[in-house]
């Protein structure tokens, strides 16, 4: 089980500002030498209950540069997939790991995993949070532009895991966040009331790209929405991420999206293929280095 010294990373708030700004800055000195064998020794299980292409990669890989191995544990394959409790699983997996990535639905079946894990547990990705991803973007945004303190970002889109992780991370690292999400697409209430200082919920697409430093969107229909798809489509109307909407934005905006992208849809094209805004390519690679950073904080 876990013990007060077990830390895990389920969301932003499980490190503390500092933390985070130790994990970003060395994540980019990682990024200038990728080698080394500070995992030595160390095997990552990755319990993957939904499809994925950037994060096993990031994390298998980020494993060997550093001389450490990683197992891939899909539900299709594993015992969990067939029943087996999530309690029963998370101590026999954790006392043969050293750290364990978990990628599921619930949010609550990751906490579930992590109360009985002996090892750190990183969220690879639940319902309600993509903090990986965050340490991604806020890497990115770091090296395209310094500090993100004190600018403001858009989030343009569903009111999803990506939107819940940003207003985690406007606290965290001090920005503020001008959302735009249809109604019934909302992030939690008590998540934006939580953060009133930090988050405010706009009008619409245009009104939250005013002056924004950063506009972020992401994928209307999540994994495991599929079935929503067609009802989502006419919801989010008018939310498409575009030059057009990038123009209500500050002269030197950026622009991310975590990936996998759907062109004409919460992207035009035009905007992600143009790499004098678009950073997806950066943002996407940027994953490897700042989990190489997150695991070593973790494991130390
Ligand atoms: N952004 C992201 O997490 O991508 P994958 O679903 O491909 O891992
Ligand atoms: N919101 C998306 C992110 C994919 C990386 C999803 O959960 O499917």
């Amino acid at each position: 089980m876990t013990t007060k010294a077990t830390r895990h990373f389920l969301s932003l708030l499980d490190c503390s500002a500092d933390e985070l700004a130790a994990i970003i800055a060395r994540a980019l000195e990682l990024k200038a030498s990728p080698v080394n064998d500070n995992f030595r020794g160390k095997v990552l299980g990755m319990v993957f209950d939904k499809s994925s292409t950037r994060t096993r990669i990031s994390f298998e890989a980020g494993m060997a540069q550093m001389g450490g191995n990683a197992i891939f544990l899909s539900s299709r394959d594993t015992q969990l997939g067939r029943g087996e409790p999530i309690e029963d699983s998370a101590r026999v997996m954790s006392s043969m790991l050293d750290i364990i990535m978990v990628r599921t639905f619930a949010h609550a079946s990751i906490e579930q995993f992590a109360r009985y894990s002996s090892v750190p547990v990183i969220n690879a990705l639940t319902d309600a949070y993509h903090p990986c991803q965050l340490l991604a973007d806020m890497m990115t945004f770091a090296e395209k532009r310094g500090s993100i303190s004190g600018k403001t970002v858009a989030y343009v889109g569903d009111g999803n895991n990506m939107c819940q992780s940003y207003i985690n991370a406007a606290r965290q690292f001090n920005f503020q966040l001008q959302l735009a999400c249809p109604e019934g697409f909302r992030p939690a209430d008590k998540l934006v009331s939580n953060n009133a200082d930090r988050v405010v919920l706009c009008s619409g697409p245009r009104e939250a790209a005013q002056g924004a430093d950063l506009v972020v969107t992401d994928t209307w229909t999540s994994m495991g929405q599929e079935e929503e798809k067609e009802k989502r489509l006419q919801a989010f109307s008018g939310y498409e991420v575009n030059h057009e909407l990038m123009s209500n934005a500050a002269n030197d905006a950026i622009f991310m999206h975590c990936l996998p992208a759907y062109r004409g849809l919460e992207v035009s094209a035009d905007l992600l293929e143009d790499e004098s805004i678009s950073v997806v390519w950066d943002e996407a690679e940027n994953r490897l280095h700042a989990q190489k950073a997150l695991m070593e904080f973790l494991l130390s």
